[in-house]
């Protein structure tokens, strides 16, 4: 088991080139499927979750090829392995969003109910029910998700809650499908709209990703034969920026889209952060005393709750009290236990949890639950005096690429077993 080693208290300062977006990334890996020709995907990060994605779609019959460190070559599959065992699609939760594509294009799907992050229940109901208005029969086997269908067929879906992956398992469906479908509700999440430009690239007819209500026109086909880069990824670039912030330090981003990072910067100055922005670069650095904030976390445009442990962190350290009220994920305050072993004063009540601002944190071992708890604790390890250890660090693997190295050329003293 991997585990980092931190010793705290060095200011984090310089540059740092930010990644392709994750989520994007796996969306547009599941949605190569529907395509005839190959694609060429750019600005592809190649981090754990990335290569089970890989390693799934090339069992169900793609042919991949990495042709630089970020760039992948896809070939479609001509016909789908319906076998595919449960212990690849069981390492990511994302494996879900081929449901869509397979049925799309195949008219059946059979995958194992996929894993992820240990952060609640994480139902599929809202998928299942834009796919079966869609025309699908879905059904639960055997720990398997089974769906079979003729030509999907457009239809009207409203979801009760903007779910991203909901958002877009039906957009990448209904592009194939027969007549018009209207998405209501829809999550408006950077990555939905990524997902949505990629589809248009290889031939299909989205419009209305990023706003409330979807609407796609479906076509026979989706010729492919692109080449498309993907979103700076906005959760990288909010960890570097809150690791900035909490260590003191002065770091310049590079490759980010700001406007996606807008919910972030905007919580961050309100904690009295400096954020800059300069064309696609945003420089973070601390200038004054710090202040204690409230936090919601929201589907986008609110805060995203992919940020919110590593805000803990940073709200750990400032004087006064602040309050992260949790939104989206119910088992999102894991990482508070391990936070309280270095020192922080944190108090949970459901989905609250109360933060009395600390002088400083502690080193000592930790372990990680999930993939954002683990940036966190990493953030945490960054500012604690004395030596942190992060155990289960492969959970921070499935985001993050070369994070350590990165974080040393900022000037920290991380090292990995
Ligand atoms: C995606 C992101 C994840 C991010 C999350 C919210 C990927 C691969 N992952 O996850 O990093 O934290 O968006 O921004 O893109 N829900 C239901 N029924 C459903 C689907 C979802 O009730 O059928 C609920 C979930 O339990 C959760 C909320 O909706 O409470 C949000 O989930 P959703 O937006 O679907 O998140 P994911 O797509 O799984």
């Amino acid at each position: 088991m991997k585990r980092f080693f931190i010793k705290g208290g060095k200011r984090l300062q310089g540059r740092v080139r930010i990644n392709g977006a994750k989520n994007a990334s796996l969306a547009i890996l599941c949605a190569t499927v529907l395509a005839q020709n190959e694609v060429i995907l750019e600005n592809v990060p190649m981090i754990s979750d990335v290569l089970s994605m890989v390693e799934i779609i090339n069992r169900l019959g793609c042919e991949t090829v990495w042709e630089d460190v970020d760039v992948l070559r896809v070939s479609p599959p001509l016909q789908v392995d319906d076998m595919v065992p449960h212990r690849f699609f069981k390492k990511l939760r994302a494996s879900n969003l081929l449901l869509g594509p397979l049925l799309a294009r195949f008219g059946r799907a059979h995958i194992a109910l996929p894993g992820g992050c240990n952060i609640g229940v994480r139902p599929m109901d809202l998928h299942f029910k834009g796919l079966t208005g869609l025309g699908a029969k879905v059904s639960l086997e055997h720990g398997y998700i089974r769906a079979d269908s003729g030509r999907l067929h457009g239809a009207q879906v409203y979801l009760d809650f903007p779910s991203v992956g909901a958002t877009e398992n039906i957009m990448m469906a209904a592009c194939l499908a027969e007549g018009q479908t209207v998405v209501e509700n829809a999550a408006k999440e950077p990555e939905v709209v990524d997902l949505a430009n990629f589809l248009n690239n290889m031939g299909a007819k989205v419009r209305g990703a990023g706003t409330d209500v979807v609407k796609i026109e479906g076509v026979s086909f989706l010729p492919g034969g692109v080449r498309y880069s993907v979103i700076p990824d906005r959760i990288e670039a909010g960890t570097f920026m809150v690791a900035a912030a909490a260590t003191g330090g002065d770091v310049l981003l590079e490759n980010v889209i700001p406007l996606h990072l807008e919910p972030l910067r905007a919580k961050l100055r309100e904690a009295n952060v400096e954020v800059e922005e300069e064309g696609d670069t945003l420089r973070v650095r601390v200038t004054r005393p710090l202040c204690s904030i409230d936090i919601k976390t929201m589907p986008y445009p609110g805060f995203p709750t992919d940020m919110q442990s590593q805000m803990m962190v940073l709200l750990s350290i400032i004087p006064g009290t602040s309050i992260i009220v949790e939104n989206i994920f119910e088992n999102r305050f894991m990482v508070v236990n391990e936070l309280k072993r270095m020192g922080a004063r944190v108090k949970v009540e459901g989905r609250m949890a109360v933060i009395e601002g600390v002088p400083g944190l502690q080193g000592t071992r930790v372990k990680t639950s999930d993939l954002r708890a683990g940036a966190a604790l990493i953030v945490a390890g960054l500012v604690a005096d004395g030596e942190t250890v992060i155990c289960n660090a492969h959970y921070i693997d499935r985001g993050y690429y070369r994070l350590e190295e990165r974080l040393r050329e900022l000037g920290a003293d991380i090292r990995s077993v």
